[in-house]
């Protein structure tokens, strides 16, 4: 009678950039769609802490949050149905990047791929290895690690050079789990084979280091006189010209169906101009992007409804984040002096788990309530018509943990918000029992 399990999906994004074609359709395209596939609880989030690691303008780090926000949804992302967010809303993150620091080895940090490359560049140019390199870059790897073990993960797509920050997170989890139990998801890093890496205006891959972007909602003309500045061969209007290696092709392809794509092709073989390749490459894209820039250029021009939308993101995600991270305080010791367990000393042994109560009252409905292993109440259910519907709410509290309670809300009786961190942690305390005795 359980529930399919959910699996979480959660990526970041560093804020330091405009949004170009290339982001577009390497990640933004293919997780907006993901997004929305039933069974998935999708978290997107602003990484701009990360950015900060990266970037000292504090005028483009907010221009890039607010750039990169209004295009994800100008893309479709859903914010209701999924978690979108800015990492610098959750306090909960630089908390967990602290416990994650104390297990994290100091010699898996040094092997990390960007601090390696940092070290490196200052070996040839004969400075000290660490010569320009701050903390916060040989971090980096620990604050994602946070990200990701904070709302316990399974997926997280990334790019080629990002799977080893996803193994080290793995590496964290597993650490911490050994030392204080089993309360961290061991992620798995997902990187999508199959998306279209997109050319830039050069021929090399579209990239804000080559300086060879076209902006995801530049306005129109501009994007026309971009596309118009792409690359070519130096072959006449009625040559027959060659799809391989052009750029121009492969940027069409990502936007276009298969038949449109051969059609294209064989205008090649026939000798198109190249200025009117570029005008068909311009409407292509300007038929999917146009209807999205509109609602871009709504946003931009509102930025409080903006940061209303990931406000109201880090509310849904710190109903995660802040019992989650009570959990993790008690864990490690950091806790209550009268909470008990002082005068022993050693490992916490098993505790006895949270049970959830069923009943009928008098007005003939069902109800339930969660109560925690000293018999506090927790949470109490509104009546159900039949008992079959409060256990199949009270299976899906059990399965799904805090996404559940957040989503069942409008079924349970409203309570404070240290209540709620209580209910939440226990129910994550039922679903981790569970899920190991599966195992
Ligand atoms: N480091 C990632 C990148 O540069 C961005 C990022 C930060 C991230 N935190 C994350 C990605 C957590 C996935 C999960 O692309």
């Amino acid at each position: 009678m359980t529930s399919t399990p959910r699996t979480r999906v959660l990526t970041g994004i560093t804020t330091t950039g405009t949004p170009h074609l290339g982001n577009y359709v390497g990640a933004i395209r293919p997780t907006v769609q993901a997004s929305r596939s039933p069974n998935t609880d999708g978290f997107y989030f602003l990484a701009d802490y990360h950015a900060l690691i990266k970037c000292d303008d504090p005028a483009r780090i907010q221009r890039s949050t607010l750039e990169i926000a209004a295009s994800w949804i100008a893309s479709g992302l859903n914010t209701d149905k999924v978690t979108f967010y800015r990492q610098s809303d959750i306090p909960e993150i630089p908390e967990l990047t602290w416990f994650l620091t104390c297990v994290t080895g100091k010699g898996l940090l040094n092997r990390a791929h960007a601090y390696k490359a940092a070290v490196d560049k200052n070996h040839a140019a004969g400075n000290d290895p660490d010569s320009d390199v701050t903390a916060g870059l040989f971090m980096y790897p620990v604050l994602m690690g946070a990200d990701i073990l904070m709302f316990k993960a399974h997926k997280v797509p990334v790019g080629r050079d990002q799977i080893q920050h996803i193994e080290m997170a793995r590496d964290m989890a597993s650490s911490f789990n050994h030392l204080y139990g089993e309360h961290f998801v061991l992620p798995e890093a997902v990187v999508e084979e199959s998306v279209a890496l997109l050319p830039g205006l050069d021929g090399r891959k579209m990239s804000k280091s080559y300086d060879n972007t076209i902006p995801l909602f530049a306005p129109a003309a501009q994007m026309r006189k971009q596309i118009a500045s792409i690359v070519t061969d130096s072959k006449a209007p009625g040559e027959a010209k060659s799809t391989e290696g052009s750029a121009l092709f492969q940027i069409y392809q990502a936007f276009a169906s298969v038949e449109e794509t051969a059609a294209l092709a064989k205008a090649y073989a026939d000798g198109i101009a190249w200025g009117d390749a570029k005008q068909v490459l311009f409407e292509r894209i300007d038929r999917e992007i146009a209807p999205m820039r509109e609602q871009y250029q709504e946003l931009i021009h509102n930025p409080a409804k903006l940061d209303q939308i990931l406000l109201a993101g880090a509310d849904k995600a710190r109903q995660m984040a802040t019992p989650f991270i009570k959990e993790l305080r008690h864990a490690v010791g950091l806790r209550a002096l009268s909470s008990g367990s002082c005068t022993s000393t050693g490992k916490d042994t098993k505790v006895a788990l949270p049970s959830f109560k069923q009943y009928r009252e008098k007005d003939g409905q069902f109800y339930f309530k969660l109560l925690d292993a000293q018999g506090q109440l927790l949470l109490q259910s509104l009546g159900f018509a039949s008992p079959k519907d409060a256990g199949q709410t009270i299976a899906r509290l059990q399965t799904e943990g805090l996404t559940g309670l957040a989503e069942l809300r409008h079924l349970l009786l409203p309570i404070s918000a240290d209540i709620q961190a209580a209910a939440g942690q226990s129910l994550e305390i039922l679903r981790s029992a569970n899920s190991n005795s599966k195992k």
